[in-house]
């Protein structure tokens, strides 16, 4: 029997800088999926990958002194190592650079221009680079004046482009949001699309010819296809349109395009209208999720809140994060990320819960049955009402999972933990260890306990995929290939099974009294997770400079005068410097490593030309140089004894 499909996609982020806490959010939350259709015995394609053209990134280039694919190859690696830290379970991954997708784009493009769906004329225009979005004259008077999407300044275009007749589409568009009200989910987000396109759509434009970092239009060499339009088309290539048509009728039409709110009218309005031109089912469902806030604060490197999800996995593990991301925030709603609340949820639903369950479980087949597992027939088992409650937590974690509704899913998984607790504590093995004629009760209890636990790593995996095989060979069961949904039942454990008991799962964390992390991951843990190198260090395999790239950079000594925090921040200290005879605020993310009282008559050393940015307010010019070992210690790099001004080369 050949089994269902399931495509599933996140956006491919922009390599512009490397990835946080929200990227991981959306790629942890479609990974999950994946998993969860994997073991329910679909044939699961999930793509991610890296969207690697356009201005933005071309700027960014240009501004480290590199070419655009120097530029992105050393960040593309590190997206291509966080997702393996954290178990993501992609089966490609498109980089919009490769020639396989420059082919799918330039035939589809070609395809659409050839039906007569493309003109040519001269275009004038706001754009949004950091969005890499058209905005019109009205949509900016709305937003006050910015884009509004991002808030910041946007730019005037005017060049000679291609436009793509999406106003051709737009009533048939809106029909299919009418008619189909699964397609955009959740529902508030259909209802923004609706009112988007009342108010009319105009045509797209679709090239670009002031800069070159792109792929070229095939019918005019100048001109590099947009980046979106570019952009959209890897849910193509990631299955093999017009090199391998098997592939790509058995996976498009696409089951699910995983996006943050923020791009839903990319995907539910350019990129269907996109297909309707090529004559191409449109995907079955667009889901926009939310956004993860920061300790109530949008992230962004401007602000200098930004979560380093590597830094995280370290200190924490793979599946620590991965648990909190699909726990604490319903899909479809913003959330919050703390440290606090991680920590919490770490202590108190798996050291406490899970840890505890599997730990004491051990700990007992150990001590009263020389570490096997009996099993007992079903009549004779001790705990009827676990094996009832089992069925329907199948049941009810199916119904949470296709409605995609992860955190229902792990709370009906959470409320089975519970009841084998529970178990536990009413049984009280202790008691009957103590007489003889309970001795078939005892071995009904154990085998209980073993079982759920099989059961539950079972159903864990989708979320914490490197915990469940922890779990099986603790239990002393072989880990399959692929855990199975099917497998799922009262009795899979066989009898005789010599346990292995193993270190507790997750050791509590203590937080001392300068909120420093006591038992964070132990030393093994954090080499299971195969750390590759932390963000800083990735830098290595960005390219080579020359002496010239170095050459532009102004390094000078400067001596700190003043060091405050900035209020409400943990990372943020402002600093007056005097450079020679100039003194400049310059904001730095050092305040937990540096208190106010330290740093002032430090010389340290400052990249003086940096382009002033402003962060939480206050603009700062300049960056502060410093070492870090990427496992929390940050050193400024000082210049103890030579002069204030004094250039370093
Ligand atoms: O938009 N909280 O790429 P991008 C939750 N290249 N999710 C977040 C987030 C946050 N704070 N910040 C980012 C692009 N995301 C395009 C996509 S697709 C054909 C092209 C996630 O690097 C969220 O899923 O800006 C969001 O949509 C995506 O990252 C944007 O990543
Ligand atoms: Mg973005």
């Amino acid at each position: 029997m050949t089994k269902p499909s399931y495509y599933i996609t996140t956006p491919i982020y922009y390599p512009s800088a490397n990835l946080h806490i929200g990227h991981a959010y959306c790629t942890t939350i479609a990974d999950s999926i994946a998993r969860y259709k994997r073991a329910d015995g679909y044939d699961v394609m999930f793509l991610t990958g890296s969207d690697e053209h356009g201005q933005k990134i071309q700027r960014k280039a240009e501004a480290a002194g590199m070419t655009p694919i120097q530029y992105v190859d050393g960040i593309v690696a590190n997206f291509k190592k966080l997702w393996k830290m954290l178990g993501i379970s992609n089966n490609d991954f498109v980089r919009t650079s490769e020639e396989r997708h420059k082919k799918v784009v330039q035939a589809v493009i070609q395809k659409v221009y050839d039906q007569g769906d493309i003109y040519k004329k001269n275009y004038e225009g706001k754009y949004c680079v950091q969005c890499e979005a058209y905005w019109t004259e009205h949509q900016l008077e709305e937003a006050g004046g910015v884009c509004p999407d991002c808030g910041r300044p946007v730019e005037t275009m005017k060049e000679e482009s291609y436009f793509f007749k999406m106003s051709k589409y737009a009533d048939r568009m809106l029909k299919y949001i009418e008619d189909n009200p699964n397609f955009i989910q959740p529902v508030s987000r259909r209802n923004e699309m609706i009112n988007f396109l009342k108010q009319g759509l105009e045509d797209l434009c679709i090239s670009r010819s002031t800069f070159d970092w792109g792929i070229k239009v095939p019918f005019d060499p100048k001109h590099v296809v947009y980046v979106w339009f570019d952009a959209l088309l890897n849910y193509f290539t990631g299955i093999g349109y017009g090199t391998d048509m098997e592939k790509f009728r058995k996976f498009w039409p696409c089951d699910l395009h995983l996006v943050g709110k923020e791009i839903v009218r990319f995907h539910t309005i350019i990129w269907p209208i996109m297909l309707m031109a090529i004559g191409e089912p449109l995907p079955k469902m667009v889901y926009g999720h939310g956004w993860l806030i920061v300790d109530g604060d949008k992230m962004s490197k401007s602000k200098g809140n930004v979560v380093d999800p590597v830094a995280l996995i370290q200190e924490f593990g793979p599946d620590a994060i991965r648990y909190f991301l699909l726990r604490e925030i319903n899909l479809g709603s913003d959330g919050n990320f703390s440290r606090d609340a991680l920590i919490n949820r770490i202590n108190a639903d798996l050291a406490n819960d899970l840890g505890n369950l599997l730990h004491r479980t051990l700990t007992m087949i150990e001590k009263y049955h020389g570490g096997v597992i009996h099993k007992v027939a079903i009549e004779d088992a001790g705990s009827t009402e676990l094996h009832t409650l089992l069925d329907e937590t199948l049941k009810t974690y199916k119904a949470d999972m296709d409605k995609l509704a992860i955190t229902d899913a792990i709370k009906t998984l959470w409320q089975y933990v519970g009841a084998a607790n529970k178990y536990i504590d009413t049984t009280a093995p202790w008691v009957l260890a103590k007489n003889p004629a309970d001795a078939q009760k005892l071995e009904a209890v154990m085998y209980d306990l073993a079982d759920a636990l099989r059961n539950i790593a079972i159903m864990l995996e989708p979320f914490m995929p490197f915990t469940s095989p922890k779990i099986f060979k603790q239990l002393g069961l072989a880990v399959p290939e692929q855990f199975l949904l099917a497998d799922v039942g009262w009795g899979g454990t066989p009898d005789g099974t010599k346990v292995h008991k193993g270190n507790p799962l997750f050791p509590r964390i203590e937080v001392n009294e300068k909120g420093e992390t006591v038992h964070a991951v132990s030393k093994k843990a954090a080499k299971e997770v195969a750390a590759p190198k932390t963000a800083e260090a990735g830098v290595a395999t960005v390219g080579e400079i020359t002496i010239d790239d170095f050459a532009k950079l102004d390094l000078r000594v400067a001596t700190i005068k003043t060091a405050e925090r900035v209020p409400k921040t943990d990372k943020l200290m402002k600093l007056s410097v005097e450079i020679g005879a100039e003194t400049r605020t310059i904001v730095s993310g050092i305040a937990q490593y540096y208190t106010e009282e330290n740093l002032p008559g430090m010389n340290v050393i400052v990249i003086a030309n940096l382009k002033p940015a402003k962060l939480r307010g206050i603009e700062s010019r300049g960056m502060l140089l410093a070492a870090s070992d990427g496992q929390g210690h940050l050193v400024l790099v000082t210049a103890p004894g030579i002069c204030s001004g004094c250039k370093v080369k």
